[in-house]
């Protein structure tokens, strides 16, 4: 079986070989009252989606292209807590499988060499102030090889099988994904954001240094001084003035 693990994440496992999204398929089954801990997995997404609406190359049979579905009962403006608890889980199940260093990008990009290997994907379904459900989508290059992407892409992402220098199996890397995401997820729902925080913190690429926020609304450039209880980036710019970032791309701007 895929994931041997104590818990109960991934017991119930929807795989088709070829979808648009994973996003669409979870998110009509959590409707249908789907149990948390269910994943959708494809082998091939032919519409797979990104943040800020762009799309997510999924080919098939070189990365994991899953969708978990969670039901927290906590309040809507925490959930961008389990963004970052995710980010958290993959980067240390991407150390556990490559023994590589797997650095998280505000919000929940994941840099190996300072490249992007993964990213992450929160969609809600919600009423009023309450959760529905949590629909969290986790693209991962796993076997890509250098010639797979284009020179342009090839500047700015890569995948586990470069970094590390083999293949690796993707089933034993959504193992320790869901294994990894079920122990932080109990942990955070027992006692709060507090370790994930400094966890998040501790992997954090873009703390401490000097980014562009960049948003359909303009771009901020400060020093990123850390995030909030609630998972939010804070920005200092030139004038000391702190600005809260909800949602934007980080870019290092070049001395
Ligand atoms: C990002 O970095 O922009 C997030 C990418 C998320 C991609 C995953 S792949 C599985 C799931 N299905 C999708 O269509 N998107 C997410």
């Amino acid at each position: 079986s895929l994931y041997t693990g104590k818990g109960s994440f991934g017991k119930k496992i929807v795989y088709q070989p070829s979808v648009k999204s994973t996003q669409e398929i979870a998110y009509s089954l959590a409707r249908d009252g789907a149990p948390e801990g269910s994943i959708v997995l494809a082998d091939e997404q032919t519409g797979g989606r990104g943040r800020l609406g762009r799309a997510w190359q999924s080919p098939a049979g070189t990365g994991i292209w899953m969708s978990l579905i969670l039901r927290p009962e906590i309040p809507l403006q925490k959930a961008p807590q389990l963004t970052l608890l995710i980010a958290v889980a993959a980067s240390k199940a991407i150390e556990k499988v490559t023994g590589l260093e797997a650095a998280i990008k505000w919000p929940n990009d994941l840099l190996i060499n300072g490249k992007k290997t993964a990213g992450i994907l929160t969609e809600l379904q919600a009423e009023a102030d309450s959760i529905h459900s949590v629909i969290v989508g986790i693209g991962m290059n796993v076997n890509q090889e250098s010639k797979h992407f284009s020179e342009e892409i090839a500047q700015i992402a890569t995948s586990l099988a470069i970094e590390g220098g083999k293949t690796y199996k993707r089933a034993e890397v959504i193992g320790y994904l869901l294994q990894e995401i079920e122990s932080l997820y109990h942990q955070y729902l027992q006692n709060g954001f507090g370790v994930i925080k400094l966890l998040w913190e501790a992997r954090a690429f873009s703390l401490g240094k000097r980014i562009t926020a960049r948003s359909v609304t303009g771009s901020i450039t400060g020093y990123a001084k850390g995030i909030t209880d609630e998972g939010v980036l804070l920005l200092e710019d030139d004038t000391g003035r702190v600005h809260s970032i909800y949602s934007a791309d980080i870019e290092i701007p070049s001395p």
